[in-house]
């Protein structure tokens, strides 16, 4: 007997049919184009946590702050850009790796302390510069910079922050990093001046970002999805009205001149600040080199979490050409896409001195404000203690190539 071929149209026709009729589509209120996708980790069916210590890995607090964001706000945060390759490449890029397990050595304590231009912090781990805080929760910057005091981590603050930079001090108990967007000359010499004299140690110029809106397809869809109103939030007049940055401003002096700027901009810098001068964005042994002849004080590989070129290179396959050509003279920090210890474990076996997370803790705070925060630092810093204990590693510095083998 001949067996009917199937008419796959009409079947697939009849599947979205049944699909658009069901109740459970019409509950989750996205379209089927967009459920499930952009969850780094998504385990669709895995019921949400309802109180922070249920979280089991940082990724209980991606799914619960999806659920509790409007979509406009979830997708600024999700967004990589174009097909989110690089978003993509940075998490997949662990799986070349695996840990060399090493047995019977006495791991009972294990110091994570690292130091940074003479500052030691208990943990590797330190949070991102990322803009907007308050879209994620009230309390924004500041219940951040609360759980990085509790914690003991440092915290990088953004250009775009939506807290007073001094208010965010006062909470984390000691002046943090300053991340700069140059916005033309005098507000950039204003924003120096400010953060200086709010004691801030470091400026941490972001150089991978060279307009403010990317390509972000992700959260222009997502945007599309969204029901309310902007002007709830943002003011089509004054699209800086939450940006503490700018009270007070000249607003009029205000350039777009991130795609002017060249290595001069070192130079500049140096004369209007004695911070220490850390460039965020560098990927290449050459541009690492030029760090090092423009006499700049650290480095952070990243790649802005996916979000500033689809280059499709992770930030863990750039970081042993920059650490190589740094070759120990500066500090080698990198972000983008760590998610568990082993990945932190990885990045520091490859050469990091530090490593950054971004999207993580703003899941916490989405989810549950300073706790969640909290609860993020506490899990990655566990699993990476962990790490450290099966490989034998009882300080960073036992952590080393050999800690590492390629699969
Ligand atoms: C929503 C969002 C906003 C960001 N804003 C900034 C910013 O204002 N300045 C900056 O230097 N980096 C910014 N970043 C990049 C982060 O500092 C960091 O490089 C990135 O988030 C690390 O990747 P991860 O999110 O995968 O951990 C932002 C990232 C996200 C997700």
């Amino acid at each position: 007997m001949r067996v009917k071929p199937m008419d796959t149209t009409t079947g697939r026709r009849e599947f979205l049919k049944f699909l658009a009729g069901s109740p459970l589509l019409a509950t989750l209120g996205l379209p089927l184009s967009l459920r499930g996708q952009y969850l780094e980790n998504a385990e669709i069916g895995e019921k949400l946590i309802t109180q922070v210590d249920e979280a089991l890995n940082v990724f209980d607090f991606e799914r619960l702050a999806k659920e509790r964001l409007p979509p406009a706000h979830w997708g600024y945060l999700a967004s990589g850009v174009e097909d989110n390759a690089t978003l993509r490449a940075n998490r997949d890029a662990f799986k070349n790796y695996h840990l060399r397990p090493r047995r019977l050595v006495d791991v009972s304590s294990i110091d994570m302390g690292r130091t940074l231009f003479g500052v030691r912090w208990d943990s590797p781990i330190f949070l991102c510069p990322v803009a907007s805080q308050k879209a994620y929760h009230p309390e924004g910057e500041v219940a951040v910079a609360r759980a990085a005091k509790s914690r003991g981590h440092l915290q990088v603050l953004s250009t775009g922050t939506t807290s007073p930079l001094e208010d965010v001090n006062a909470a984390r108990g000691m002046p943090v990093w300053f991340q700069l967007y140059t916005q033309g000359w005098e507000i950039t010499r204003s924003f120096i001046r400010r953060a200086e004299d709010a004691g801030c140690p470091v400026l941490v110029l972001t150089v991978d970002q060279l307009r403010p809106q990317q390509n972000s397809e992700t959260q222009f869809r997502y945007i599309r999805e969204d029901t309310r109103s902007c002007v709830q939030c943002h003011d089509p007049d004054d699209r800086l009205k939450n940006k503490r940055m700018f009270d007070n401003v000249n607003l009029e002096a205000r350039e777009s001149d991130r795609d002017q700027l060249t290595w001069d901009v070192i130079g500049k810098l140096r004369e209007l600040t004695r911070m220490k001068i850390v460039l965020k964005g560098i990927v290449t042994r050459e541009d690492a080199q030029l760090c090092l002849k423009y006499g700049v004080d650290g480095i952070i590989v990243s790649n802005h979490g996916g979000r500033a070129q689809e280059s499709g290179w992770a930030t863990l396959d750039s970081l042993p050409e920059v650490v190589e050509a740094v070759d120990g003279r500066i500090p080698v920090m990198v972000d983008s896409g760590f998610r568990r210890g082993t990945d932190i474990f990885k990045a520091l076996a490859l050469g990091a001195t530090a490593v950054g997370i971004g999207r993580p803790y703003l899941w916490g705070l989405a989810a549950f404000g300073q706790e969640g925060v909290e609860r993020v630092l506490e899990l990655l810093r566990l699993e990476l203690e962990l790490a450290m204990m099966s490989s034998g590693a009882r300080t960073l510095d036992e952590i080393s190539p050999r800690s590492l083998g390629k699969q």
